[in-house]
């Protein structure tokens, strides 16, 4: 049985698609630098699926450890590459760290695989790389807009170096998820979402607000041309996510990919403003939100939700939880990790 590396298989996404090749009889190695995860979620991996992943803990970013990694892991049958910088904030302070990490390291890999034989590669994307797009649902042929952050960039950029390689490259295989908004935790609250400090996105900081660790939720504009004038997204439960990749691996292994490089939206199809998701909490929690209308946050886009025709034809994958099923897991998962934490500095 060949193995399966899963860069950054420690972070929120990586360790909830570990468990769900595990659970497909999958062998997986892990690696990750732990600098957005911890290596205590490979205890709550191994309570789920039984199995307790091998786990390296190394910088991608050394291309002399990732030559030595491939050297002696020779029968590495498929590559999930999650390991990058996902802070969007983040990217447009220090560019370079994301230029570096997130295509420096691809570049690294890539190499690596075009030394074997036939390889399989699954590249985590995002729904960022079509900015506002034209028109919704969102097809995968929608145009690429200039991207609005270095991060949103490096999604663009690192697609093109995929297509790149594998037009010249024949015995590489590689397909792109773009994830609309990935949310929720494990059924099983072993594993789930872990922000370091202030949470970026939405969904934690609405569960760290019900909780009581953030006094209150900004709401990001509420005068956008919408129904209820907030932004609308493509909530997506994370466990959706993960077996998307799983099927997205199938493909490749099982030759059924058309074209050596491909790319599927990773979205349930149906939109929800901010007020629909705060609704959403207020609905499975029985509790108020706190909340309150704020200014616009630069580089928001009114609205983005995947047209899913293409996953769920060709890939033979559908999301299957609801907005309100993500947000349980989600809430089930912050009452879980803040048992006794004091409420963190805002
Ligand atoms: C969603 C909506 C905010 C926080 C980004 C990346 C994407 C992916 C997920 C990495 C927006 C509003 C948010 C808050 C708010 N990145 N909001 N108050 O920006 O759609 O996507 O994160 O995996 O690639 O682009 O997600 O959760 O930050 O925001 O009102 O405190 O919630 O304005 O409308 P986003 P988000």
């Amino acid at each position: 049985m060949k193995k399966i590396l899963v860069t950054g298989g420690l972070g929120f996404i990586g360790s909830h698609t570990v468990v769900e090749l595990q659970n497909e009889g999958f062998e997986v190695v892990i690696i990750d630098n732990l600098s957005n995860s911890s290596e205590n979620v490979l205890d709550g991996i191994e309570v789920i699926s039984g199995k307790r992943p091998v786990f390296e803990k190394l910088d991608l970013r050394e291309k002399q450890k990732v030559q030595a990694f491939f050297a002696e892991h020779s029968n590495i049958g498929g590559v999930i590459h999650f390991a990058a910088s996902k802070a969007v904030g983040e990217s447009v302070e220090n560019p370079l760290l994301y230029y570096e990490n997130n295509l420096g390291v691809l570049v690294y890999i890539l190499q690596e695989l075009l030394k074997k034989g036939d390889s399989n590669f699954i590249f985590s994307s995002s729904c960022t790389v079509y900015g506002q797009a034209d028109q919704m649902p969102i097809t995968e042929d929608a145009p690429v807009k200039p991207a609005e952050s270095p991060y949103g960039n490096t999604k663009q950029v690192g697609e093109e170096i995929i297509k790149d390689t594998c037009k010249v490259n024949p015995q590489l295989a590689a397909i792109a998820l773009r994830y609309f908004n990935p949310i929720g935790a494990h059924p099983s609250v072993e594993i789930g979402e872990l922000p370091l400090g202030v949470p970026q996105n939405l969904l934690p900081f609405i569960t760290q607000t019900g909780i009581g660790l953030r006094e209150q939720l900004s709401v990001f504009g509420d005068d956008y041309p919408t129904e209820d004038g907030t932004c609308i997204r493509d909530y997506i439960h994370v466990v959706d996510v993960a077996k998307a990749h799983v099927a997205a691996l199938k493909r490749l292994l099982n030759t059924e990919n058309t074209e050596n490089f491909e790319v599927f939206n990773l979205g349930t199809g149906k939109g929800s403003s901010v007020l629909e998701v705060i609704g959403s909490f207020e609905r499975v929690t029985g509790e108020k939100l706190n909340y309150r209308i704020a200014p616009r946050r630069e580089g928001d886009v009114i609205q983005a939700y995947a047209d899913t025709k293409k996953a769920n034809d060709v890939l033979g994958w559908k999301a299957k939880s609801t907005l309100d099923d993500a947000m349980k897991s989600a809430w089930d998962w912050e009452n879980k990790i803040r048992k006794g934490t004091e409420k963190a500095s805002v």
